[in-house]
């Protein structure tokens, strides 16, 4: 059955508002249609006082089976980086703006298709939930996708990547690259200069998790 174009994940919102409880409910929504293309729901993952959110587009081919977060090759990247940066993967949530994997067929691969602003509106109930739910301390939005969908439209990473800016969704928020864009450089040297800057920035992060300053 198709959804209706102002249907959101809050009706699938469960009163208990606990991981355990929203991962369960997530995994039956059909807010939006690509619910019927993706296997199955990619919740969140990762320990409930995390104090680092790392937030992404959506789940890639490899997650979509999994049914896990950046499992695939841009999250074997990021696990790479955060330990390059000192941050424990273990300690951080990592969660997706959109929790389907939209795909168009290649072949016999499936190609990652970008979620409309519809899609995004439909998914972002979940992830206000999760943000409620962990309550970081810090959040890095990983890609235009995550930065806009959480900082606003106007939001370019472009121009203020890197950067703490200002948010009420916590007291740091970050928009970084999404480890993918360092996964598509055009060659070597490229892919080892991006690569130095997203650690950079994740560095910038990691400082920010040890300082005592943190409310
Ligand atoms: N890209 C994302 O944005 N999220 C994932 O989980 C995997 C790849």
């Amino acid at each position: 059955m198709a959804s209706e174009p102002s249907d959101t994940a809050r009706r699938h919102l469960p009163p208990e508002r606990d991981l355990r409880t929203l991962r369960s409910a997530a995994s039956g929504c059909t807010a939006c249609p690509l619910h019927l293309s993706g296997t199955q729901t990619v919740f969140g993952d990762g320990p409930a006082d995390a104090v680092l959110m790392l937030v992404g587009e959506q789940p890639g081919d490899a997650e979509d089976v999994a049914g896990e977060p950046f499992v695939g090759p841009a999250g074997k990247l990021l696990d790479r980086c955060l330990e390059a940066a000192g941050i424990d993967r273990r300690r951080v949530y990592v969660t997706n703006v959109v929790k389907h994997f939209k795909w168009v067929p290649r072949g016999k691969r499936r190609i990652h298709g970008k979620p409309n602003a519809r899609e995004i509106r439909a998914c972002l109930p979940w992830l206000e939930a999760e943000m409620e739910a962990v309550s970081p301390r810090v959040v890095v939005c990983l890609g235009a996708t995550a930065a806009q969908a959480l900082l606003g439209s106007s939001f370019r990473v472009s121009r203020q990547r890197g950067e703490f800016v200002a948010s009420p969704i916590a007291p740091y928020v970050m928009a970084t690259a999404h480890p993918s864009a360092l996964l598509r450089q055009p060659d070597e040297d490229s892919r080892r200069v991006e690569r130095a800057r997203f650690i950079a920035d994740l560095r910038k992060v990691a400082e920010v998790l040890v300082r005592p300053d943190v409310p």
